[in-house]
């Protein structure tokens, strides 16, 4: 299980002053080739998955396949949402798997950016998630022509990010100072200075979006200044897409597997360039040893029902699923009959819960209240229950 700390893993990068590759993934080649790099590198990865990018995949598929990846990885590994658009959207990451949430709020007026983060920390936090808000605006959609998507740049004020961090009481910030998302036409202008200013204010993680198309020199010049994230897509979409066309180019007639032939390694090759310029190579172990390892917390309680309690014992349990589930930081809910005749108790409710965090957080939230105070607790007077950290080691041969 290699799933750590966000917090802890950029924590130990801002203070190595290197920088982590929020790389998004579109896609299982995308997500394999990502972690290969990560792993030849001995380098911590972040595994990025961007909500403008799920009309491409299926965010739920994806998120099984990427916390299968991260758990068997041998780096340590974060999975992030990435431009999550509201708190449902941060509370469906979460709950998917996410271990870090990205609420970009940049487009509102600075008091509502800071209204909507702040609720996005206040519910994350309880489930032991950190938070990332963007304050300024880069301009331009990943994947596409920068010119095409020319929106005004909002540069981030060192000021004003003082006073979002400080009442949003975000973990890591996004500085708009001068990149755009997507490809560009020539290097981008970074006003240096003022990340620099930024960081001194706030010596928090800083992050940059928009990381495709910028020169060795200037990752080096934003990695001194506090940069600890690099948002980056759009080159290995790129470089996916070259390897895509050759093979089209060689066999007009190469099918799907054909047109796929070693586009993962040439995501791959693009990775591990930016994993050793933005000095992350061989930081694994040190992740490692310092960074909290991420685990989940199942809550089990077995348990017999009076007669009323079992004449709807299918009702209710369809009902706790239900909006159980929803509740921030709850991963999944079982409900299970015992097959076995004899056994004492005939029930059991099995909750996964994000993090061990979650235990008061779930605990104390008024959909499980009510519904453990109305329909469960009354009919269930005979029942036990434990909270375990859920153990479990990767697949044999993985
Ligand atoms: P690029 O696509 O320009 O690399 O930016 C990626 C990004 O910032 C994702 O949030």
């Amino acid at each position: 299980m290699a799933l750590v700390n966000m917090r802890d893993m950029l924590e130990h990068a801002y203070r190595n002053r290197y920088a982590v590759g929020g790389f998004d993934l579109v896609g299982l080649d995308f997500l394999e080739a990502i972690i290969a790099a990560a792993e030849r590198q001995r380098a911590p990865i972040i595994l990025s998955l961007a909500e403008s990018h799920f009309e491409y995949y299926d965010f739920e598929l994806a998120m099984a396949a990427t916390v299968a990846a991260a758990r068997r990885s041998r780096v340590p590994v974060a999975i992030h949402l990435d431009h999550g658009a509201s708190l449902e959207s941060a509370v469906r990451g979460i709950n998917l798997g996410c271990t870090g949430v990205m609420v970009d709020a940049s487009t509102h007026p600075f008091e509502e950016n800071i209204a909507r983060t702040r609720a996005v920390v206040d519910m994350a936090h309880g489930c032991a998630v950190p938070v990332e808000g963007e304050l300024g605006y880069v301009a331009g959609v990943e994947g596409e022509d920068a010119e095409k998507h020319p929106g005004e740049v909002i540069y981030t004020s060192p000021e004003e990010a003082a006073e979002y961090v400080a009442r949003s009481g975000v973990d890591f910030l996004a500085v708009s100072i001068g990149t755009v998302h997507g490809r560009m036409a020539g290097e981008p202008r970074l006003d240096l200075e003022r990340l620099a200013a930024i960081n001194e204010r706030l010596g928090i993680p800083l992050v940059i979006h928009g990381g495709t198309g910028l020169s060795d020199a200037q990752f080096r010049a934003l990695i001194e200044r506090g940069v600890t994230k690099i948002n980056y897509y759009t080159a290995l979409a790129d470089a996916a897409a070259a390897r895509m066309r050759a093979n089209a180019g060689a066999d007009p007639r190469a099918g799907y597997t054909g047109l796929m032939k070693g586009v993962r390694a040439a995501i791959a090759d693009e990775v591990e360039r930016c994993i050793e310029l933005w000095g992350g190579a061989g930081r694994a172990d040190a992740v490692l040893a310092e960074a909290r390892p991420w685990h989940e917390v199942e809550h089990l309680i077995v348990y017999n029902l009076n007669e009323a309690g079992e004449a709807r014992v299918a009702d209710m349990m369809q009902e706790g699923r239900k909006v159980l589930s929803a509740i921030p930081g709850v991963r999944r809910v079982f409900t299970g009959d015992a097959v076995t005749a004899g056994a004492p108790y005939r029930h059991c409710w099995l909750v996964r819960f994000a993090s061990e965090a979650v235990i008061p957080t779930y605990r104390d939230h008024p959909a499980h209240r009510a519904f453990a105070d109305t329909l469960f607790r009354p009919v269930a007077g005979d029942r036990i229950s434990i909270d375990y950290i859920a153990v479990e080691d990767p697949p044999a041969g993985a």
